[in-house]
């Protein structure tokens, strides 16, 4: 039995400090043997830069995955390239260092990650994601554990691809919204599937944003940056995937949703 921790869109500070105070705990207490963490919003709701990358895997995440933020920061471009263990949409259109899906190793276990951009709803052009992962389904080695964050907003089209890809993956983890849902499950031909993992970091927050920003951008028109309180409160969301070494299939799905203030 493996398992693994799927932590959501970590946010701003707040997302980073709640990932380096509890992942510790988790891991002993959920005996997670590898930690996959979305990292698209880490370094103050846009992108990553290198430092926070770094605080991420001193915390102990071991891949992080990434999303339309993936090109937020110029700096990524530099070292992307080298930091093997970041995966980026596998779907772009456009020439862009690291890659999409990656095969990780720790001695102990074999489990590829895999991130892959939705297509509705979406101001970023991807190539079409279920064209664009089956291919690549085609292209890789079957046989190991294989992590794929469907990373997209309708929850009708991440509903889509997980029923697409039931069964020829261990788990289709969706991200982007911020919001858990409601729906894990091990889908019928054994992958396990949540639409959104939810998000890391403030509580009091619309989608980590300070919740006044957001107000008046939606009733008053006004186009203010967002902007995050370091301070608040934090709130982790993530999922414990129970995969069977035998089927690299799932088990079992556990959605974690932890307040700090709690
Ligand atoms: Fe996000
Ligand atoms: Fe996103």
């Amino acid at each position: 039995m493996i398992k693994i921790l799927f932590i959501g869109d970590i946010v701003a500070k707040v997302g980073r400090r709640m990932v380096q105070e509890l992942l510790p705990d988790l891991v002993k207490k959920h005996q997670i043997d590898f930690v996959i963490a979305n990292g698209e919003n880490a370094t103050h709701g846009k992108g990553i830069i290198y430092n926070h990358y770094q605080q991420l895997k001193q915390a102990g995440v071991d891949a992080i995955t990434l999303g339309n933020h993936y090109d937020d920061r110029d700096e990524i471009r530099t070292f992307l390239d080298a930091a093997t263990d970041i995966i980026r949409p596998i779907n772009l259109l456009n020439d862009y260092p690291g890659v999409g899906s990656a095969l990780f190793d720790n001695g102990r276990i074999r489990i590829r990650v895999t991130n892959v951009l939705g297509s509705a709803f979406l101001l970023e052009k991807v190539e079409n994601p279920f064209i664009a992962f089956d291919r690549l389904l085609t292209t890789i080695e079957p046989g190991d554990i294989h992590i794929v964050d469907f990373h997209a907003e309708a929850t009708a089209e991440k509903r889509s691809f997980g029923y697409a890809f039931d069964g020829r993956v261990s788990a289709i983890i969706g991200t982007h919204t911020h919001i858990q849902t409601r729906d894990a499950k091990i889908l019928p031909a054994g992958s396990a599937y949540i639409s959104d993992v939810g998000m890391t970091g403030a509580e009091e927050s619309v989608l980590g944003v300070i919740p006044d920003i957001t107000i008046r951008r939606f009733w008053h028109g006004e186009n203010k940056f967002f902007d995050y309180d370091d301070k608040a409160a934090g709130l982790l969301s993530a999922v414990v995937i129970t995969i069977d070494e035998n089927t690299n299939l799932a088990t079992k799905i556990t959605p974690l949703y932890i307040l700090e203030h709690e």
